[in-house]
Parts: structure tokens; sequence; C-alpha cells
């Protein structure tokens, strides 16, 4: 499904990822399975506080150098992109640059010892995953599921019931599509599951798009000790 010409390594940090989803200290102290994970450093950060993130994408089943020309590639492009903009914008698209470029250069240099420790492992969604039920406490995926909503109603139910059958919890951001619109899976999804589980929109501080300010957050009804009448 993954062609090596389609990705844009363009590395999140672990700020950007406690703001996409609202993680707090105790959130953070959580074992944590990231989905779509891609190339950024929330990983390598979270080890470096000695804390516990597993990482899933199927880029890591390529070598570093591949990655890495893949993402200077990115970045070229993306100068020419900028150069085009009005001076303002210009500086807002540089700093995320910036962010961008510390964030994939940490993730580069971490990525071959963090595979060895199974902390970056290759994994593409619907599939199921290499680790036994409910032995997560948080599941995250951004900026993949529902963004690409025209993979379809199938994808999205079989990667969201991987996820919430490896994990206790699980959070999705953003909840619009590539057009900046409020993707349909959104819905699905919540129908899906509203039955089991406790299916909340959370405001979350990181703006997208302009619908791009909550998560989705699924937790199974027992855990929260919600019950619908
Ligand atoms: C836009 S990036 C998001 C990366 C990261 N989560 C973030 O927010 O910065 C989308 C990621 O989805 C990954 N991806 C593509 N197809 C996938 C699939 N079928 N299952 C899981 N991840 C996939 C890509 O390799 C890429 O790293």
């Amino acid at each position: 499904m993954l062609n090596i010409n389609e990705i844009v390594p363009w590395g999140r940090n672990l700020e950007e990822y406690c703001s996409m989803f609202s993680l707090s200290a105790g959130d953070l102290s959580k074992s944590i399975l990231c989905f779509a994970d891609g190339t950024g450093s929330f990983n390598f950060e979270m080890y470096q506080q000695g804390r516990k993130a597993i990482s899933l994408d199927p880029v890591y089943s390529q070598e570093t150098e591949v990655l890495e020309e893949k993402f200077n590639e990115a970045l070229e492009y993306s100068y020419v992109y900028v150069s085009q903009l009005p001076g303002n914008e210009q500086k807002i698209f540089l700093e995320t640059e910036q962010i961008r470029e510390k964030a994939t250069n940490l993730f580069l240099a971490d990525f071959e010892t963090g595979k060895q420790e199974g902390r970056y492992v290759p994994y593409e969604f619907p599939h199921r995953t290499p680790f036994a039920s409910q032995s997560f406490e948080l599941g995250l995926c951004a900026h993949f599921l529902f963004l690409y909503d025209r993979l379809g109603a199938d994808f999205h139910y079989a990667s969201v019931s991987e996820m919430l059958r490896v994990c206790k919890e699980v959070r999705i951001f953003p909840l619009t599509n590539q057009m900046g619109e409020e993707s349909e899976m959104v819905l699905h999804i919540t129908k899906r599951w509203e039955q089991t589980h406790n299916v909340e929109r959370v405001d979350v501080a990181y703006g997208f798009h302009s619908l791009g300010h909550q998560m989705l957050r699924i937790t199974p009804i027992a855990e929260t000790g919600y019950l619908r009448g």
C-alpha cells in the first residue's frame, strides 16, 4: 500500500504531541504505543526522559540513509514553496521548518539504536500488531487516520479495532481530512464504538486546520464508569 516515493518525512516533537493529544504528566508516565508515528522526535525525547513509548510506521522498514535523503528532498521542495510566499507567511513557515528539521534530525540519529531496542517497529495499518491484547495503556495516532479518509470505512474500522485491541485508551488527532473538513470517518467510528466505549471529542491546544483543534478519545465504558441509558 505504501510507496516509498510518496513518503514525506516531516517530524513533529514531544511538545507538539503533548499539545495535539493533551498529554498530562500522568499520561506521559503511561506505556504508549504510537501508530503512524513517522520521523518525529516524540519517541526519542520520551526515551531520554526514561519513559516508555513504542513507535509503529511502515517507513521503519527503510534504511536511515533513505529516510534522510527523502527528508532533504522534502526540505528543498519546501524552501522553493516558502520563497514564493509573502514575507510574514515565510517567517511562520520557516519557524515550523526549523522545528521539523530538528525533530527529524533527532529521529535519524536515534533510528538505528531505537530499532535495535524495539522502539521503532515497522507496521502498517490495518494489520495485526505483534503485541498482546491490552498491553499498552495509551495508543496515539496523529495525522494519519481521519486525515486520509479516502482509505475508507473498512480500513478505519480495522485500524481502530487493532488500536483498541492492544491499547486501553486510544486518541486520534485531528478529526479533519486533507481538505480541512471534518472527516466522515469520525461519525462512522463514533457510531461503531459508542455502545461499548466512551467516544469523546476533546478540544486540544494544537491548531491545524480550522477544524483541527480536536482529538477523538476512545475508552471502554467500564474503565470510566460511564454508562449509557
Ligand atoms: C503525515 S505523517 C504523520 C507522522 C506523525 N504521526 C506526525 O504527526 O507527525 C503520516 C505517517 O503515516 C505513515 N503511514 C502511511 N501508510 C500507513 C499505514 N498503512 N499504516 C500506518 N502508517 C502509515 C507514513 O509513513 C507517515 O509516517
